[in-house]
C-alpha cells in the first residue's frame, strides 16, 4: 500500500490480491508510529472516537486483509487512538486525523460511518467515488419513504438508500457480494431480527410479534447523558420508548419483506438495564400453525452459519459481551401456536462493529469470520 504522498490511492482489490499480502496490520497516514504495511486493503473509520468507532478500530486492526487503517475524528484530532479508546494502547497504532470524510473516501477501498443519525446522510452526496462504504447509523436501514419519516422525520438524501443493502449478515450472507453501500442494522433490531427470521421465513407469523428487549448504557454513544449517567443507571432498570422505539421501523421493513406484507412490523419494547454492553431481546410471536420443535426450526434457519448459535438453554448475555456471536434459544407454547425465541447480541459488536466488517468481508469475498473469530470474557 502506498504511503498517502506518494501517489493515489489503489482502487479496490480482489480478495486474493489482498490476502497475498494482507497480514501487516496499522498503520497511519500522519507519519505517527505507522507499522510495515504490506499489502491489503486501505480502510478508513469516520467517527473513530466513538463507541461503535473504537470496537472497528479494534477489529480492524487486526484483521488479516487490512493493510491501512486510519481513523477520523474532530474531538481528538492529533491525539493517538488511545486517547479515546485506553484498550488500544497496546495496538501502538495510529493518530486520529482532522474530520475529512470526502479526503478519506478518495483514499479508501472501504470506507465505515461511525457518526450520530443524521450525518451520513448529508454525507453521502460527497462520498461517490468511494468503493465501498458502510454504515453503522440509521440513515440508509430503511427502503420505504414513509415509514422512514414515520419514525425519524425528513431525509435529506433518501433517493440515495436505493444504492444501499440492509446489512443483516448472518441472514443475507453471500448475497451481500458485490454490494457497494451497506447499512449495518441497529443493535436492536440485529437481535430482534435475528429471532423472527427463522419465524417469518418459515410463514409461521400469524399476527403482529412483539419483542421484550434490554440494552446497556454503551448504546446510548459515548457523550454523558442523565440515563447513562451511573448514579442513574448503575443500580436501575426503566422502560423506554414504548410508545414506538425507532428500531421499528427497520424491523418493519424486513418484516414487510420477508412476508410479502403480511406482517406489518413488530413491537419493540425496550429497556434500560444496569450493564454497559449487549442487548438481550426475547421474541413473543403468535404462529399460524403449530410448531413443536423451535429449536429446530432455528437450528435449520442458521446451519452453516459462523456466528449464530442455536443453544440448549436460554442465552446468557455475559456469553456473547465483546465477541461477533448471537446466541439463540427458542421454545413453543400454548398448544405449540406461541413461540418465544430469546437472542444475546453485544451491542457494539453483533450490533454494530463486528457485523459492520463481517458484511465488509461478505461484500469482498473474504472468509466471513475473517478478524471476527474471537472469544469474549468470562465473566466480565
Ligand atoms: N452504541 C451502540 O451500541 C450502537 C449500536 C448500533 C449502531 N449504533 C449507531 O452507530 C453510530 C455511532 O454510534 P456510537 O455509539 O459510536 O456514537 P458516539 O459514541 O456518540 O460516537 C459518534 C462519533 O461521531 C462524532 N460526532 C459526534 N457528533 C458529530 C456531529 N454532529 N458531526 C460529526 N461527527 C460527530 C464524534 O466524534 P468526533 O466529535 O470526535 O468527530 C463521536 O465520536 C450511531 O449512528 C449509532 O446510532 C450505535
Amino acid at each position: 500500500v502506498p504511503d498517502r504522498d506518494s501517489g493515489p490511492w489503489p482502487a479496490a482489490r480482489g480478495p486474493q490480491e489482498a490476502a497475498d499480502g494482507g497480514s501487516s496490520g496499522v498503520g497511519s497516514s500522519s507519519g505517527h508510529g505507522p507499522r510495515a504495511t504490506g499489502h491489503g486493503l486501505a480502510v478508513a473509520v469516520i467517527g473513530g472516537a466513538g463507541y461503535v468507532g473504537g470496537e472497528l478500530l479494534r477489529i480492524l486492526a487486526l484483521h488479516p486483509h487490512v493493510g491501512r487503517l486510519r481513523a477520523f475524528s474532530e474531538s481528538h484530532a492529533g491525539k493517538s487512538w488511545s486517547s479515546a479508546h485506553p484498550a488500544l494502547i497496546h495496538l501502538d497504532a495510529g493518530i486520529f486525523e482532522p474530520y475529512d470524510a470526502a479526503a478519506a473516501a478518495d483514499r479508501a477501498d472501504v470506507l465505515f460511518l461511525a457518526l450520530p443519525h443524521g450525518r451520513s446522510q448529508q454525507l453521502m452526496a460527497g462520498l461517490e467515488n468511494a468503493p465501498l462504504v458502510v454504515d453503522t447509523a440509521a440513515d440508509f436501514r430503511v427502503s420505504d419513504r414513509a415509514l422512514y419519516e414515520e419514525h425519524y422525520g425528513a431525509h435529506a438524501a433518501f433517493d440515495l438508500a436505493r444504492a444501499f443493502t440492509y446489512g443483516l449478515a448472518d441472514v443475507l450472507r453471500g448475497s451481500l457480494a458485490g454490494c457497494h453501500r451497506i447499512a449495518v442494522p441497529g443493535c436492536f433490531a440485529t437481535a430482534a431480527a435475528l429471532a423472527l427470521w427463522p419465524l417469518a421465513n418459515a410463514g409461521l407469523l400469524a399476527a403482529t410479534p412483539s419483542c421484550f428487549a434490554i440494552t446497556g448504557s454503551s448504546g446510548a454513544g459515548v457523550e454523558p447523558k442523565r440515563t447513562t449517567h451511573h448514579p442513574v443507571r448503575g443500580h436501575n432498570f426503566f422502560a423506554y420508548s414504548l410508545g414506538g422505539h425507532r428500531h421499528e421501523a427497520e424491523l418493519a421493513d424486513r418484516l414487510r419483506a420477508w412476508t410479502a406484507g403480511a406482517i406489518a412490523g413488530c413491537d419493540l419494547l425496550t429497556h434500560s438495564a444496569p450493564l454497559v454492553r449487549g442487548i438481550h431481546a426475547t421474541v413473543h410471536a403468535r404462529l399460524a400453525a403449530p410448531c413443536s420443535d423451535i429449536q429446530a426450526l432455528l437450528r435449520a434457519a442458521y446451519a452453516g452459519c459462523p456466528f449464530v448459535r442455536v443453544l440448549d438453554a436460554p442465552p446468557e448475555l455475559a456469553a456473547v459481551v465483546g465477541t461477533n456471536f448471537a446466541h439463540l434459544h427458542g421454545v413453543s407454547r400454548d398448544e405449540r401456536r406461541t413461540a418465544i425465541v430469546a437472542c444475546a447480541i453485544d451491542n457494539l459488536v453483533k450490533g454494530a462493529a463486528g457485523q459492520a466488517v463481517q458484511s465488509m468481508n461478505l461484500a469482498l469475498g473474504f472468509p466471513e469470520t475473517a478478524g471476527l473469530e474471537f472469544p469474549g470474557i468470562y465473566p466480565c
